[in-house]
């Protein structure tokens, strides 16, 4: 069906994901791929960014983690349907900031849902689509909420869930890479952007075929 690729990059608060999704893409355009740029929960579908605002912003405890799951849940099929699926079918790729990943790292790992319930979930609401790609962005968590902080706004209400959450999000992550070695690759966010962007390219370049100029 898909003649495009899917891309998404994962990791925790202040990984870099957003950073580095806007420079793959322009490095993409630049090697001639057309590249639509997506983020999770929301990605651009007007009810998806609906639902991501009740769960990016308010009290941290307003959801139960199982609620909490469903509503990423309903974004994530939303975005899927109205953005992903028909972008790919245009043959253009899609980069996705978050994607499934952190739904596993954040109500599994983090508020310790099963992880087969996760996996019937996403079952449910994906099927059996995978991204071609998965690039873990590593950084301590410390750090990384040191840079989230940085950039303020209202949508922290997961930057403010403790940093024992945060440090068993990045442990989550690093395992469900160690899982699935063959779609996920990590990749170390401590240095400066330059230097992560440039081991972003080189992995797409390897994994995907890409020719970067
Ligand atoms: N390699 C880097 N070194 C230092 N600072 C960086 C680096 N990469 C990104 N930053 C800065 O860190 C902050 C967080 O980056 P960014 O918003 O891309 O992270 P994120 O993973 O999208 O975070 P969130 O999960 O909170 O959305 C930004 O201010 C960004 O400019
Ligand atoms: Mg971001």
């Amino acid at each position: 069906m898909a003649s495009g690729r899917f891309i998404t990059l994962e990791g925790g608060e202040g990984a870099g994901k957003s950073t580095h999704v806007d420079l793959l893409i322009e490095s993409l355009d630049a090697a001639g791929i057309t590249a639509v740029k997506s983020q999770e929960p929301g990605g651009g579908s007007a009810e998806a960014e609906k639902i991501r605002a009740l769960l990016v912003e308010g009290d941290v405890g307003r959801w139960d983690p199982v609620a909490e799951a469903l509503l990423h849940s309903a974004a994530r099929r939303d975005h899927l349907v109205n953005i992903v699926w028909p972008a790919l079918e245009l043959g253009h790729w899609v980069v996705s900031d978050r994607f499934a990943d952190s739904t596993m790292a954040y109500q599994g790992y983090g508020h310790g849902l099963d992880r087969a319930a996760i996996e019937q979930l996403y079952e449910i609401t994906v099927g059996d689509f995978r991204p071609d790609l998965t690039i873990v962005l590593d950084l301590p968590a410390e750090e990384g909420l040191k840079r989230a902080g940085k950039r303020g706004g209202n949508e922290d209400r997961y930057e403010r869930m403790g940093l024992d959450f945060h440090e068993r999000l990045r442990d989550g992550f690093l395992d469900i890479a160690r899982r699935e070695p063959e779609r996920c690759v990590v990749i170390d966010a401590r240095p400066p952007r330059e230097q992560v962007q440039a081991a972003i390219r080189d992995c797409v370049a390897e994994r995907l075929e890409v020719e970067f100029p």
